[in-house]
């Protein structure tokens, strides 16, 4: 199948009559706020180990070395603001009968700032924190650390409350985000090279189920050529006219 490129009625209209739409997110979708995607020139990733700061290993070899890391990505995400992408999603939620939930594996809570209220956020939260012993989890944690702070039931250290390489994502989001995928009409997958299972797998389930796939992303990815309508420019450009027509035609 070829996708349709820049069909934004065709599109639109797809959205306008879905009765649940899922919109799976990354590090694309922050690009345009000024956070760094992981893969590519400049990224996240480039020159660095990934072993080192984001696995558990990594953690238990230097955990300060870890939280520096995470503090400075909180530094970070705390200076940017959601883009007009972003806004534009929350007005897809608030203006549409049908419900409209973002799946993101982005940790730096730019959807519930500009103002989403169903985010399933699959790789955690770069603003919680959990022991890295027990179950004991701190819900919002903005502070800055250069040393782990200690778990106050088990004296154990506290980590960052995302996931890593190795780690299962959270069950009870990832079920949530596999039910949608197979009951929704829309998927609308933004900003994601879709090479990170297991949320690279969900449009397909979402294809598999009858939805209408819809991509946003200036490159082509291994999902480019399974999605009904492809939109190969930034976030922050398609998405608040893309939205804006959906939003006209809904009845
Ligand atoms: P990647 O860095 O792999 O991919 C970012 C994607 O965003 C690329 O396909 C870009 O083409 C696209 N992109 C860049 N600028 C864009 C813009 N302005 N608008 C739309 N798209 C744009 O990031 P993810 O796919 O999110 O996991 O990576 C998935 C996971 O891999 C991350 O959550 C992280 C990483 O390892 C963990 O840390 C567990």
């Amino acid at each position: 199948m070829i996708p349709r490129i820049d069909d934004a009625e065709a599109a639109a209209r797809a959205l306008a009559r879905a009765e649940s739409i899922l919109v799976i997110t990354g590090a694309g979708m922050s690009a345009e706020s000024g956070i760094p995607t992981f893969r590519g020139p400049d990224g996240l990733w480039e020159g660095r180990s990934v072993e080192d700061v984001a696995t558990p290993e990594g953690f238990a070899r230097d955990p300060a070395g870890v939280w520096q890391w995470y503090s400075d990505r909180r530094r970070n995400c705390l200076q940017t603001e959601p883009h007009a992408g972003h806004v534009a999603l929350a007005r897809l939620e608030h203006g549409h009968r049908a419900p409209v939930t973002i799946a993101t594996q982005n940790i730096d809570g730019l959807h519930r700032r500009a103002g989403s209220g169903d985010v399933i956020e699959l790789h955690g939260s770069l603003f919680t924190t959990r022991c890295s012993k027990c179950s004991h989890q701190v819900p919002e944690d903005r502070a800055f650390y250069s040393e782990p702070p200690t778990c106050e039931y088990c004296g154990a250290p506290m980590r960052p409350g995302v996931v890593w390489f190795g780690e299962m994502l959270p069950a009870d989001r990832l079920l949530r985000a596999q039910a949608l995928s197979q009951e929704c009409d829309v998927v609308l997958v933004v900003g994601t090279s879709a090479v990170v299972q297991p949320v690279a797998s969900l449009p397909l389930y979402a294809r598999h189920s009858g939805a209408t796939l819809v991509e946003v992303n200036p490159q082509e990815t291994p999902l480019t050529p399974v999605c009904h309508f492809a939109f190969p420019h930034a976030a922050g450009e398609v998405l608040p006219q893309l939205v804006d027509r959906a939003l006209a035609m809904v009845e």
